[in-house]
């Protein structure tokens, strides 16, 4: 039996270079793991079975986990079958990487009960074909990412941010955002300026993604001002949304009239282990 915690991302910023030949976007972004977390445990058992605590979750071969499972099995011929049971709290169509994280926590468990039979590389490179953003989450949980998402670069972790995620009760399906995104949205600045912003203490939060789902969804933009007016620095909408991330260094906002609200901060992994919390999620 193993129990791993599977952490949720946000975008610092996401920025959209180009649409590309194969119907992607070409993108740069800082992907940053949160402590905000579903929890998952893995045990060997007779036959393949996915149980999950919220029955809004499909537990059958759509779900990220065992098309994971399947690939990690078809990789390796190794022969096995799995108990999986997620504890959810991930909101889910928020940009927050929920499932893309438990895609990436199933390939780490997995490659972990058979004795690390794969590189950390390899298990991500699987976990591409999976979702655009799986391979992120085998980075140390700050990472510049570019290409579609696939490509991880670590860098230097960043100090600590008080967060608060913050999402409607409607999601939004990322493909349907992409499909809004106009090549106007797109701002036009380095992303390497950018990044290096952020590294050297003067970062600079947007989403290109934004105005594509504010279109698909109103309530969004009326959402953002909402948070802005209550006193929050930066408040910015995480991947193709629906949830924002705020931050606010000074002073702690009351913002709990919200559909989904929680605290959250800024997690990050050491190598070899998976993310690892202390406290536990209220
Ligand atoms: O890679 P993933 O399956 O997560 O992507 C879901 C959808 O989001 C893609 O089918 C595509 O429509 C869109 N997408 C995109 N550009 C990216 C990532 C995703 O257009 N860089």
């Amino acid at each position: 039996m193993i129990k791993l915690i599977s952490p949720a991302k946000i975008n610092l910023f996401l920025q959209i270079l180009h649409k590309r030949n194969d119907g992607y976007h070409e993108l740069a972004s800082l992907f940053q793991t949160i402590t905000l977390h579903d929890i998952l445990s893995f045990t060997f058992s007779e036959k393949d079975q996915l149980t999950c605590t919220d029955p809004e979750i499909p537990t059958n071969d759509s779900n990220l986990i065992l098309k994971a499972v399947n690939l990690f099995r078809h990789k390796t011929n190794l022969k096995f079958n799995i108990s999986i049971h997620l504890e959810k709290h991930i909101p889910q169509k928020a940009g927050l990487g929920g499932g893309s994280s438990n895609a990436a926590t199933t390939l780490f468990a997995l490659n972990r009960l058979f004795n690390d039979i794969l590189p950390l590389n390899e298990l991500a490179s699987l976990g591409s074909s999976i979702g655009s953003d799986v391979p992120f989450f085998f980075s140390d949980g700050t990472a510049y990412c570019t290409g579609r998402g696939e490509i991880i670069e670590d860098v230097n972790h960043l100090p600590n941010k008080n967060l608060w995620i913050v999402k409607p009760p409607e999601g939004l399906a990322t493909p349907l955002i992409f499909q809004n995104f106009k090549i106007s949205d797109a701002s036009k600045k380095d992303p390497r300026n950018v990044l290096n912003g952020f590294l050297t203490g003067n970062p600079d939060y947007f989403n290109d993604l934004e105005p594509a789902a504010f279109i698909a969804l109103p309530a969004l933009k009326t959402l953002k001002n909402e948070l802005k007016n209550k006193g929050f620095e930066t408040v910015l909408m995480s991947g193709s949304g629906s949830a924002f991330f705020c931050i606010n260094e000074t002073e702690i906002i009351d913002i709990n009239n919200f559909a989904f609200v929680c605290k959250t901060d800024f997690l990050t992994r050491t190598k070899n282990n998976w993310y690892e919390i202390k406290k536990i999620l209220q």
